[in-house]
């Protein structure tokens, strides 16, 4: 393969910067051991002279690339040829405009989006990452593919997997997987693999197993599948009628959805594309809130790419000697070693962001007032809507600001969340079946 003379690999700590070509397959600095980005020669890809030009595509969507909706952006992620690209018809989302809940929550009933990222095929946000890593995949001849997944990952990996001839390989901790998740990987023919441990447990054994047996590793921790989710961001451009929001608020748990949407802004800005950046908030589950913590109690910050790592390092060290699970009714984000912290802590600087938690009940009202004005989400989703209530509480975010919230996974994904929640924990918003005996005129009374 001629390496691409358009995109290439970059160490994300400035001190080192160590550079690498796309051909290899890395999931972290060999040099310093910090993530790796990827990074294009910008006057070596034919751009777009304003973001709406892409709308051109929309004419031609007959064809597999212009109808995905990442590739369709590929300029944008402009690191493998064409012929190597593996779509299944991903990014086919919806930028909802939700006046009900946006008065409900006391906002301006026109400036509240839902970005439902539930809509892929593999019913995640997920997809738009695995489209990109299965391509740089099947561009560096991979033969096998695996993961640690709290349930979307393996999903989504397990289809892509599935669908261009790679083997597919899934861990997943003892912790809650949520079992409309895997259903999917069995049913999509994955190998899973139950380890006695949780999700970090699980991510630490994969980078080990990939590196030993030269699997590719699909996890966030690849910057190729990073590359896809920014294109959850140009969606939302796109839907905008090409115009920034004032914020962007996403769930963090390894923290690659944040990485990526700062990464794309700050690289639409660099070329020229968009004139301003939105502001960011990632909403933790207070279960599992190393961000917060680490962020807002212990100061740390990207600095520049300055990073304080011994913050970082003592923190651990403590989860470590007090032997520390996270432990969350939104199983998605159950994590308590984001992989991605430092390209968050990055982007949290590129979009002056925010970053806050919320409790597993206020996630779960949140959750039963998207599922009765909009599509309905599963529980790590609605942490968005749960964090907005306090940003809005507290004055950080306007009730005219234009926000979108991402929606990462479908309603579907975990029903026992959803049926718990109605039936038997009497919230707020719980809406639980009523028993009647099978006579006419009692049901028709119950129904006056
Ligand atoms: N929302 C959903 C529905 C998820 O599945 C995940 C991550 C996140 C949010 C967090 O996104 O990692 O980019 O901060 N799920 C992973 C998995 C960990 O294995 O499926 P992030």
């Amino acid at each position: 393969m001629v390496p691409s003379d358009r995109a290439y690999q970059k160490c994300i700590n400035p001190s080192c910067g160590a550079e690498f070509d796309c051909a290899q397959v890395l999931f972290k600095c060999p040099r310093c051991g910090d993530p790796l980005d990827v990074r294009y020669n910008w006057d070596k890809i034919k751009l777009p002279q304003k973001l709406g030009d892409f709308a051109k595509r929309w004419v031609t969507r007959g064809s597999q690339l212009d109808f995905s909706g990442v590739w369709r952006f590929r300029e944008l992620l402009d690191f493998c040829d064409d012929r190597y690209k593996v779509s299944v018809g991903e990014g086919q989302t919806l930028l909802q405009q939700n006046g009900a809940l946006a008065k409900e929550l006391g906002m301006n009933p026109a400036s509240l989006f839902l970005q439902y990222e539930g809509l892929n095929p593999s019913g995640s946000f997920k997809d738009n990452g695995m489209t990109a890593a299965f391509s740089h995949a099947k561009m560096v001849g991979a033969v096998a593919s695996a993961c640690a997944s709290t349930g979307n990952t393996s999903a989504s990996m397990a289809l892509y997997a599935h669908s261009c001839g790679l083997k597919a390989t899934v861990f997943i901790g003892e912790g809650k997987i949520a079992f409309g998740k895997l259903s999917q990987s069995m049913d999509y023919g994955a190998h899973t693999i139950r380890v006695a441990g949780d999700f970090d447990d699980c991510m630490r054994q994969v980078q080990d197993v990939c590196t030993e047996l030269n699997i590719y590793l699909v996890n966030s921790l690849n910057p190729f599948r990073l590359e896809g989710q920014k294109t959850i961001m140009l969606r939302i451009i796109e839907a905008l009628g090409w115009q920034v929001p004032d914020w962007i608020i996403v769930p963090g748990g390894n923290l690659g959805n944040s990485s990526s949407f700062g990464k794309v802004f700050a690289e639409l800005k660099e070329i020229g594309l968009i004139d301003r950046v939105p502001r960011l908030a990632v909403i933790n589950a207070h279960g599992a809130n190393t961000l917060t913590e680490l962020v807002n109690d212990k100061g740390l910050k990207w600095n520049g790419g300055k990073v304080n790592d011994t913050i970082a390092d003592d923190y651990f060290a403590h989860l470590d000697a007090t032997g520390y699970r996270p432990d969350t009714i939104a199983s998605a984000i159950e994590i308590s070693r984001p992989v991605n912290l430092k390209k968050c802590l990055r982007a949290l600087e590129v979009c002056n962001g925010v970053v806050l938690d919320v409790t597993d009940e206020e996630i779960l009202d949140a959750k039963a007032q998207v599922g009765k004005y909009g599509l309905g989400c599963e529980p790590a989703s609605a942490a968005t809507i749960a964090g907005l209530k306090y940003l809005l509480a507290n004055g950080t975010v306007d009730k005219d600001a234009r926000v979108a919230c991402i929606l990462t996974g479908h309603l579907l994904k975990d029903p026992n969340a959803t049926v718990n929640y109605h039936s038997k924990m009497a919230r707020e918003f719980s809406n639980p079946p009523v028993q009647v005996e099978n006579d006419l005129q009692k049901i028709i009374a119950l129904m006056k």
